[in-house]
């Protein structure tokens, strides 16, 4: 058995001061309890107790070149002595926006923030200008941040979420006035009928078609074929925007996103995470008369660390790796996300374990289901919870870590002997499963 004694020590000394002994809710997610990372490498982390994890939780997806990768450190070392904020412009976000510009299918102006909430709020916020309308359209199990204004029906209890043709908002957290229920729509994903209907119920009202292009968070699950383009005629229609959400799914899906690999175009686009492989940045992107609004009509967007020099650094040197060759690094990320996923898929099988492994190869998920993989939320929550829950401990366990929910997140220091490693470690950990 693996100690986690320092962890557990020090997790009860951190909850005196610390709210919860944490920095982000998320991160209850973990057992014993939130463990504590002394430092990580590549693929692995090392916690303070000494294990070693094969990391495939990757900071919930920033670390797409694993962590602490050289060439990204060298650089940012290099710009500290520079300073970190002026309140005022530097020359790397000249660069790095005309990089990205030139790079993303749809964005021809970007504004940088420094999270993926900020970032959804300043795209909410343009769609509302820009079309003098207030309520934005969302779908259910899709989560753009925690913000009041988007932190509805992310992962709503089924018992309060209504019919799954019509489904009713739900506040996501206490604390949330319940006047923010009124500006959106709440639709069920991958269903261009049950969009066109909640776009007809409220005509003339959407400022704003919002989603996840592959919905991550509710369950790594891909749009069916025709529903991103289909949800983009069907917005447009309507005269709302059609906004994706490519928090996760950027630089991740491949080089030039979810729109890059399914082939779809939004009006404005939202990338944070992978972008700067672990250094705090997001940004929007989008079409130049839309993001101008920003400048022509004084929409307002602040942020005292948007811009800083080491999130800028550190995007640059990112993208050098990720842009080489075109996006050489996402064909040898994708082969060996389908050998890790292949693999898995496998070993449920020898196991008899009812596991399907569904997503993209970067960013899957495998879910305890007897029946075919989830196509949206609801689905996707009726999936056996308790046993991915006992299936992270056991992999824990056998020194790999993936999201308690069943996501895993892989990096290009994801190498074979790596993917390898997991294989064997995963195989002890279905086996152990069984006997139990
Ligand atoms: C799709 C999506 N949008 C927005 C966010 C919010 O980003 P952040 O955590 O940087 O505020 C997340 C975070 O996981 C996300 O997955």
């Amino acid at each position: 058995m693996r100690s986690y004694e320092k962890s557990v020590a020090l997790y009860e000394t951190a909850r005196r001061h610390l709210a919860g002994g944490v920095s982000s809710n998320v991160r209850y997610a973990s057992v014993p309890v939130p463990l504590f990372f002394a430092r990580g490498e590549g693929a692995r982390l090392h916690d303070i107790d000494g294990n070693v994890h094969i990391d495939y939780v990757l900071g919930n997806g920033p670390a797409i070149l694993g962590h602490a990768p050289p060439k990204v450190v060298e650089a940012v070392a290099a710009s500290l002595a520079e300073g970190q904020v002026f309140a005022a412009q530097n020359p790397r976000e000249a660069e790095l926006a005309e990089r990205l510009c030139a790079l993303l299918p749809s964005s021809e102006v970007v504004r940088f923030t420094s999270s993926g909430t900020e970032a959804v709020l300043m795209a909410m916020r343009l769609a509302r200008a820009f079309t003098g309308r207030d309520r934005i359209l969302k779908f259910e199990g899709h989560y753009h941040g925690w913000s009041d204004q988007a932190f509805i029906s992310a992962r709503p209890p089924l018992n309060e979420a209504g019919p799954a043709d019509a489904p009713v908002p739900v506040a996501g957290s206490p604390g949330m006035p319940a006047s923010v229920l009124g500006d959106v729509a709440v639709c069920g994903w991958n269903d261009l009928d049950l969009l066109a209907a909640a776009l007809e119920r409220h005509r003339g009202e959407i400022a704003a078609v919002i989603m996840e292009p592959v919905m991550v968070n509710g369950g790594a699950i891909e749009p069916a074929p025709g529903f991103l383009d289909g949800a983009r005629k069907l917005a447009h229609e309507h005269g709302a925007l059609f906004i994706l959400d490519e928090v996760i799914t950027g630089f991740r899906a491949g080089l030039r996103g979810a729109q890059g690999r399914y082939g779809v175009a939004a009006d404005l686009s939202i990338y944070a995470k992978a972008v700067a492989a672990g250094f705090p940045l997001a940004l929007v992107g989008g079409r130049a008369d839309v993001m101008n609004t920003l400048l022509d009509r004084g929409v307002m967007h602040g942020g005292t660390y948007n811009g800083n020099v080491q999130s800028m650094a550190a995007a640059l040197a990112a993208l050098d790796i990720l842009a080489a060759g075109d996006g050489a690094a996402y064909r040898d990320l994708e082969a060996r996300g389908k050998e890790l996923m292949e693999g898995l898929q496998a070993l449920a099988k020898k196991h008899r374990l009812p596991i399907v492994v569904q997503g993209l190869p970067a960013i899957f998920q495998t879910f305890f289901t007897s029946g075919p993989g989830p196509r949206n939320y609801r689905e996707s929550a009726a999936c056996d919870r308790d046993a991915m829950l006992a299936f992270h401990a056991a992999l824990q366990e056998e020194g790999v870590r993936a999201q308690q929910a069943g996501k895993w997140f892989l990096s290009t220091a994801h190498d074979r002997p790596v993917i390898e490693e997991t294989l064997a470690a995963a195989d002890r950990a279905m086996a152990k499963l069984v006997r139990h």
